[in-house]
C-alpha cells in the first residue's frame, strides 16, 4: 500500500522569484517569524528591522493547479553602498528542507538579481551549521561575528558562478528533484 505523505510530494513545483503581491510579502514575513522567532529563537519577539524598508524579499513558492500557493521559503537582500549587497534572513519552511533545494535556488535568485543590479560584492552572515551548505554553493568564509547571541562566519559569493539573470521579478520554475 502507498503511503502519501508529506505536502511536498505532492507539489508539483515551485517559483522562485521577487515578492510583489501582498500575500507574498505578509507569508515571507510569517515564514521568518516562524523560523527565526519561534524554532530559533534568535530574536524574543520578531525580527523585523530598518533593512526591511529597503530590501528586496525574494520568495519560493508551492503550486496547486499551477497557481503560487503558498510562500515555503524566503530570503531577502540590499545594497547599502553602491556595488555591495547582502543578502539576510533566508529561511525555508520545515517541511520543505532538503526536498526540493529551496534553499540553494533562493541563494542562487539573491545573488543573481544583486549581479543584474551591478553587484560587485555580495556579502551574507551565515549561521556555523550552514557553512557547509554555502561553501557547495562557491561562497568563502571572509571572517567571523557574534550577532543576537549566535557565531555567524562572514561569507562571500564568487561571483562569476552567479550570472545576471533576465528577470528576478519573474524568476524562475522549479520542479523538485531537478538538480542544477
Ligand atoms: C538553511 C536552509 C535555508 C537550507 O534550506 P534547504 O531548502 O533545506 O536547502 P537545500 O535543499 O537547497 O540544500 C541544497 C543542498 O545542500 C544540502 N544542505 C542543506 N542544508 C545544509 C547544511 N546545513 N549543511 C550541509 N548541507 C546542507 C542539502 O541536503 C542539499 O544537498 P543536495 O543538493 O545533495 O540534495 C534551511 O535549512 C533553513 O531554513 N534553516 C533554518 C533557518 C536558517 O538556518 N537560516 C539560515 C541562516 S544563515
Amino acid at each position: 500500500m502507498i503511503e502519501l505523505e508529506p505536502q511536498h510530494f505532492q507539489c508539483p513545483g515551485f517559483y522562485i522569484r521577487v515578492a510583489s503581491r501582498p500575500f507574498e510579502l505578509h507569508g515571507a514575513q510569517a515564514l521568518r517569524h516562524k523560523v527565526f522567532v519561534e524554532e530559533q529563537k534568535i530574536f524574543p519577539q520578531h525580527d523585523r528591522d530598518e533593512v526591511d524598508h529597503v530590501a528586496t524579499h525574494l520568495v519560493a513558492l508551492s503550486t496547486y493547479a499551477h497557481e503560487a500557493d503558498d510562500v515555503v521559503g524566503t530570503v531577502r537582500i540590499h545594497e547599502p553602498q553602491p556595488g555591495l549587497w547582502w543578502g539576510s534572513r533566508l529561511a525555508v519552511d520545515r517541511d520543505f528542507r532538503q526536498v526540493g533545494r529551496l534553499g540553494a535556488e533562493l541563494i542562487r535568485l539573491a545573488v543573481c538579481s544583486a549581479n543584474t543590479r551591478g553587484c560587485d560584492t555580495f556579502l551574507a552572515h551565515v549561521q556555523k551549521q550552514n557553512v557547509p551548505l554555502f561553501r557547495r554553493l562557491h561562497w568563502s568564509v571572509v571572517g567571523e561575528v557574534v550577532l543576537h547571541g549566535v557565531v555567524h562566519a562572514q561569507m562571500r559569493a564568487d561571483l562569476a558562478f552567479y550570472p545576471p539573470c533576465a528577470d528576478p521579478e519573474l524568476g524562475w520554475f522549479l520542479k523538485p528533484g531537478k538538480r542544477r
